[in-house]
């Protein structure tokens, strides 16, 4: 699979192949705790992001798994807007993470393009993401495949930092490939 690159300027800087890592998909209830552990160690910065037991009993959820080991996770829900609203046709990426010891090596990338390509090979015609305007980290990874935000949302989070919302439209990233 090969997916295309763009720079800070939206500029074509050439594609990004993805062989590493493989995907599994949660077994839910069974991993409930382990996808609660997992949450609490990629997103300690922000303990007030963490999710419920029983919020991932709704998502779709994928370990990402390098050399055997779970090196992140990646949430899903479908036809939803950020806000859990219906929006046929649009894929919600309610998370993106990648355990502490695991960052900065390229894991959010590769898991960004399995989300791109997910959402393709699902027929889905846009994809949805959101973050704290502070996480440049994510903010890099989705503008490396074309996402471009949307808008803020300063009622997002409950300790008042803006949320940045971010969409990639597939109908136009394809007719740019
Ligand atoms: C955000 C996250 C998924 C990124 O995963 P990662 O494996 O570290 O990402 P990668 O190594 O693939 O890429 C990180 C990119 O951010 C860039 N970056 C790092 N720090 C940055 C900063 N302060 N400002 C801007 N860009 C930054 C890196 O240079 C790299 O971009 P590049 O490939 O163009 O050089 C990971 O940091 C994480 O899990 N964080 C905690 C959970 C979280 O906040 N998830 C996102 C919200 S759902």
């Amino acid at each position: 699979m090969s997916l295309p690159l763009r720079d800070r300027e939206g500029e074509s800087i050439g594609s990004y192949s993805v062989s590493m890592v493989e995907f599994k998909k949660v077994i839910v209830p069974h991993e409930i705790k382990a996808l609660c552990d997992f949450d609490r160690r990629a997103f300690h910065r922000h303990p007030q992001d963490l999710f419920d037991p029983e919020d991932w009993e709704l998502f779709e959820s994928y370990w990402v798994i390098a050399d055997g080991h779970v090196v992140g996770c990646t949430v899903l829900l479908h036809d939803v807007d950020y806000t859990e609203e219906p929006r046929p046709g649009c894929l919600y990426i309610v998370s993106t993470g990648v355990l502490p010891e695991f960052q900065q090596k390229g894991f959010g990338t590769q898991q960004k393009a399995w989300q791109i390509q997910y959402a393709k090979n699902h027929n889905f015609t846009t994809i949805v993401t959101n973050m704290r305007a502070s996480n440049q980290e994510i903010v890099r990874v989705n503008e490396k495949f074309g996402f471009t935000v949307r808008g803020t949302d300063p009622d997002y989070y409950v300790d008042g930092e803006p949320c940045v919302v971010m969409e990639l439209d597939l109908r136009r990233a394809q007719d740019l490939q």
